[in-house]
């Protein structure tokens, strides 16, 4: 891919990488990613926001020789995580006049990171402005996208906002724009779930931020960029603002067929009751599919074996994901089987103090599943579907 001319000295230098399956050693890219980089030439200044992941450097480095880069006097840098700060030393490298424009804590952090000489930076305040001759760039101090660091960067004339993560899509397309909006709300909104939905409080705030600016193009790093804004500011707002639904996820692992037996009749008789249901066999899942369920549900009910005295591991570290993402969840419980004893139910809690959930009388039955089971399964079903009717869940 040359690099993309998005207006008149603005353009799209990043990378594509259509393989990449994995990220952070736990997020899965179904659909690969990109890590998008812009160039903004002034009549007086050059700058360039953002970089790309280290394993791309080089395709960077041709998009600005292609585009005869010579002289490069900014870097900007709106996050420190390294997928897009990552490549920012071979800049500064090639370009030794350059300065990196970032926030006084993602200064700190990329010398820590990327042990880059403190002499290189430019902290900048919130609200700040960097001339570029007949261009101006605004960084905008937005923390927790998804590090405490970060910020966005707004071109007032061409009004484009750089937000970085925020408002990205894990997707490798040559699309420059969103052209299927179905496929970007789904890449978005897993995106949001897996980074985001722990700090909603600080989106819904950042959000506000984004308000102020009148905006023609969102160009973020991950994914492609979107020339009708309102698209994906609306879905971030329905995902950090509204009230969860009515629907129960249910994350479960089976060894023997009994959990998988009683997850079985209280899907069919949630699903009964009107309650919209999700359910993953942990020991298959894609655990991207899991966080973004998370964004809209209004109970989890955990299914496990017992083993070795407690919840099976797959279950447990599913447990510990939900704790860490946040969700805001209203109701859980737990359901599953045991041979002769065990404290499954004490110790799945104990993964989740985060979920600030009302807990609803969990189902633990011996061995396969008894009438007496499928009695307190039709009772947990019950009090969830009362539940959510006496919360008002559409
Ligand atoms: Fe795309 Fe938080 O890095």
């Amino acid at each position: 891919m040359k690099p993309r001319e998005i207006r008149r000295g603005v353009h799209w230098v990043g990378a594509i990488d259509w393989d990449r399956r994995l990220f952070d050693a736990l997020i899965p890219l179904p659909d690969g990613t990109s890590y998008n980089s812009y160039l903004v030439r002034g009549s007086e200044k050059t700058a360039l926001i953002d970089t790309v992941d280290p394993t791309m450097e080089e395709v960077l480095i041709n998009h600005l020789n292609q585009l005869d880069v010579r002289n490069l006097d900014y870097v900007v840098a709106n996050h420190a995580e390294q997928d897009h700060a990552g490549t920012i030393p071979r800049v500064l490298e090639k370009y030794p006049q350059a300065k990196v424009v970032c926030t006084p804590k993602c200064k700190g952090m990329l010398i820590d990171l990327l042990l880059i000489q403190e002499e290189r930076f430019i902290a900048v305040e919130d609200k700040e402005t960097i001339s570029l001759g007949d261009r101006t760039l605004e960084f905008i101090h937005a923390p927790w996208v998804h590090w405490p660091e970060t910020m966005l960067t707004y071109l007032r004339e061409d009004r484009i906002l750089f937000p970085c993560d925020f408002f990205g899509s894990h997707l490798a397309t040559t699309d420059l724009y969103v052209t299927d909006e179905g496929q970007v709300y789904e890449a978005a909104k897993r995106y949001y779930a897996e980074i985001m939905m722990p700090f909603r409080t600080t989106i819904q705030k950042n959000l506000e931020k984004v308000r102020d600016c009148p905006i023609d193009i969102i160009a973020p790093s991950h994914g492609p960029m979107h020339d009708k804004p309102d698209f994906i500011v609306k879905a971030y707002h329905s995902w950090a603002y509204d009230e969860p639904k009515n629907i129960v996820v249910v994350p479960y692992i089976s060894m023997h067929g009994s959990t998988r037996k009683m997850v079985e009749y209280l899907v069919e008789a949630l699903a009964q009751r009107g309650v919209t249901v999700k359910q993953f066999d942990l020991a298959v899942t894609d655990i991207g599919k899991l966080a973004m369920s998370l964004v809209d549900a209004a109970t989890v009910v955990i299914g496990t074996p017992t083993v070795l005295a407690g919840p099976h591991p797959n279950v447990a570290y599913a447990a510990l994901l939900a704790n860490a993402l946040r969700p805001n969840l209203k109701f859980a419980s737990i359901i599953g089987s045991y041979g002769w004893g065990g404290r499954t139910v004490e110790q799945l809690t104990g993964m989740m103090p985060n979920l600030k959930v009302e807990l609803l009388e969990p189902v633990l039955s011996k061995g396969f599943p008894k009438e007496a089971d499928f009695k307190a399964l039709d009772n947990l079903a019950d009090a969830i579907a009362e539940k959510h009717k006496e919360h008002n869940l559409a």
